[in-house]
């Protein structure tokens, strides 16, 4: 399978196009999004309606959920006033069925025995990876070899080594926009976060999608442009 991978799209439409068609380009057999479809852009619907017309089988998110609930669930975490501003204007602005299919987006599916999808770890739709003691809690949770995420929109390769030591590995480092690596699933455990589809967010990073080859158990990272 060429699994392709992209994720945090948050409304915005123009760069999931684009995404759609890097990953067309890279031969993708079949697609996973890791979540956060919506707020933060200025066309949800569309987003959703593409995504849903699609099929292509897509985790929940924090802002999925934040969408759908807001003002009723007070559990629901924001980590900085716009980001919930643009939940309480995304929310009346989603058509029923949009909002129907985002609630009922699954914590984690398989697409192959071998690896599972989550937005952000296994134990909530929140969790930011900034230490390694977070990073060994997340490989303990795994349940499978390689762990597919986004959330923190930072393309990431996260890597328990058969001893048991963690190593973080920044695909961008080298300067190169497409990179491969060969995933040795066997003898270590991954996590592979892809990074970010939207371009309307503080940060402007370029988009990112990936391929996961799972019969040459290799993971790409490609970054896009216009
Ligand atoms: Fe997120």
């Amino acid at each position: 399978m060429r699994l392709g991978i992209f994720t945090d799209v948050h409304a915005d439409y123009e760069a999931l196009v684009r995404v759609l068609r890097a990953l067309e380009a890279l031969a993708a057999d079949s697609l996973v999004c890791l979540g956060d479809l919506v707020v933060h852009g200025q066309r949800p619907n569309e987003v959703v309606d593409l995504v849903r017309s699609l099929a292509i089988p897509t985790v929940g998110g924090n802002h999925d959920h934040g969408a759908v609930y807001y003002g009723s669930d007070p559990r629901l975490v924001f980590f900085n006033p716009k980001s919930e501003l643009h939940t309480a204007l995304t929310q009346p602005r989603l058509s029923d069925a949009n909002r129907t299919y985002l609630a009922q987006l699954p914590e984690r599916f398989h697409p192959v025995p071998d690896v599972c999808c989550v937005h952000a770890c296994y134990r909530d739709r929140y969790g930011l990876l900034y230490s390694d003691t977070i990073l060994a809690q997340l490989h303990a949770d795994a349940p499978v070899p390689v762990t597919l995420s986004g959330h923190t929109h930072r393309t990431r390769i996260h890597v328990r080594q058969e001893d048991g030591s963690l190593v973080d590995i920044d695909p961008w480092e080298s300067g190169a926009e497409r990179v491969t690596y060969e995933l040795d699933w066997e003898r270590e455990r991954y996590i592979l976060n892809c990074g970010n589809t939207s371009q309307l967010l503080y940060d402007r990073l370029p988009a990112v999608c990936g391929l996961l080859d799972t019969k040459a158990r290799t993971i790409t990272w490609q970054r896009v442009y216009e």
